[in-house]
């Protein structure tokens, strides 16, 4: 049998401490994610949903976990059947005994007997945690298994059985990441860490991003990575002006500065680390200044990163800080208080300073709760990405920074008495990166035809 890729207690204990958050006598329901045609009869590359692995290590698709805390079987499965033939394409099935053992549920069912079986599940209870509105065609199963729990209360008078999205509650529990779920992070950042310094010493002019692109994927993968954690951005001068830039198919060129936005997806938890720097080794002075002065905000935000302060007021404060560069710089020029209150920065650095981080890259949990912006606590994992982008064709800024886009980006875990940065090992250092780029060997002399 093909071993789990964690041990299933760990998601035992997930689903035990989810039990304390969900209201009494309900029921939750999460579908594994669908799979998806890339071109006529070939998938794309299959990855569990989020929220499907994080309550049961399950990673095949067609299957759907039923988690009824207020029962005396709590967790079922539906999974595939075995099924040799198919096996015999797609490989190893863990079918409905081997889930049952593999997984520590307390029962498990062939997933064609879905519609037949879940009704009864749900009919006793009183509320169901589930998330609509991700795959349209497990909604209208989930339709039909409503009408049937309707049915099955009959004259009970309590009508159609409540919903409640599922996300918010999980969410709020993936937040708050675990000592294991950290060293998870760590491990996902290291290897992200060493592959983009691995990329960082293949950079030299000519060469194509998009082997750049290839480089980071093997040497993530060579440390033990499934995959990336979201699309690799490698964008050379001003294709780092776009945000998700996502050709990745231009030769770099001298005297560039290049953007790379990458992250290994380890045991379902992914870094997200951007770097950028001179493709030729050694920055120009405007160069220096635009970058220097971003990873000064940076520097300074994730100073201020302990329990207690409050995302909007990292948000704010890069706003200042960025401004005050472009003003700095000349980029921006006018009254500081006026330029603010118009959000002036906006036009050279146009999204958010920090999202959460951990299985999912743009991470689960709300900013907010009644309203009002929530503190920092400790095992909250997120980003701190500041940004200068200057447009080559605006010509408002002065010439010297058209085309350039910066963004440095760590990952930062709140600890009980500050924060630690789990990217620390890449370096952002000017001389650091200067020392570092085009010292390994010349992985690819091609270009992209
Ligand atoms: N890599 C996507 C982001 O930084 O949000
Ligand atoms: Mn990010
Ligand atoms: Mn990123």
């Amino acid at each position: 049998m093909r071993k789990p890729l964690i041990d299933s207690q760990v998601f035992k204990q997930r689903r035990d401490l989810l039990a304390k958050s969900m209201e009494k006598n309900s029921a939750l329901v999460v579908p594994a994610h669908p799979e998806l045609i890339r071109n006529n009869d070939v998938h794309h590359p299959y990855r569990q949903s989020t929220n499907m692995f994080y309550l049961t290590g399950f990673e095949e698709a067609e299957s759907v976990l039923v988690f009824v805390p207020d029962s005396d079987k709590p967790a079922t499965l539906f999974v595939r059947k075995k099924d040799p033939l198919k096996e015999t394409w797609d490989g190893f099935l863990y079918g409905v005994d081997g889930a049952k053992e593999a997984f520590q549920v307390d029962q498990t069912f062939p997933i064609d007997d879905l519609e037949a079986e879940l009704p009864k599940l749900l009919a006793e209870r009183s509320l169901l945690y589930f998330s609509q509105n991700h795959d349209p065609d497990f909604d209208q199963t989930m339709n039909g298994i409503l009408k049937r729990v309707r049915a099955l209360r009959g004259r009970s008078g309590e009508g159609n059985l409540p919903i409640h999205d599922s996300y918010p509650l999980i969410g709020e529990q993936r937040l708050i990441k675990s000592e294991f779920e950290q060293g998870e992070l760590r491990k996902a950042c290291k290897i992200s860490s060493e592959a983009h310094i691995e990329v960082i010493k293949a950079t030299r002019p000519g060469i194509n991003e998009r082997a750049l692109h290839g480089l980071f994927i093997k040497e993530i993968m060579q440390r033990g990575a499934a995959r990336e954690g979201y699309g690799t951005i490698v964008a050379t001068g001003n294709n780092a002006v776009t945000l998700h830039y996502v050709f990745n198919d231009c030769d770099l060129q001298d005297g560039d500065v290049l953007l790379i936005d990458a992250g290994a997806e380890y045991h379902y938890y992914t870094g997200d680390i951007t770097r950028s720097y001179p493709v030729n080794g050694e920055f120009t002075g405007a160069q220096r200044d635009l970058y220097q002065a971003v990873l000064q905000v940076q520097k300074d935000i994730i100073e201020m990163i302990q329990p207690g302060v409050k995302f909007n007021e990292l948000q704010d404060q890069t706003y200042e800080k960025l401004l005050d560069a472009l003003l700095q710089l000349k980029i921006l020029k006018g009254d500081r208080e006026a330029l603010l209150k118009e959000n002036a920065q906006r036009k050279y650095y146009p999204h958010g300073v920090s999202h959460y981080l951990g299985s999912d890259v743009h991470d689960s949990g709300t900013r907010k709760v009644n309203g009002e912006f929530r503190p920092l606590e400790a095992g909250m994992c997120f980003t701190v990405e500041p940004g200068l982008y200057v447009a080559a064709n605006d010509e408002t800024a002065p010439a010297e920074f058209r085309g350039i886009g910066i963004r440095i980006e760590d990952n930062i875990l709140v600890t009980p008495t500050g924060h630690e940065n789990m990217t620390q090992s890449c370096p952002k250092e000017v001389d650091d990166l200067e020392s570092l780029i085009g010292s390994g060997s010349d992985i690819w002399a091609g270009t992209v035809s």
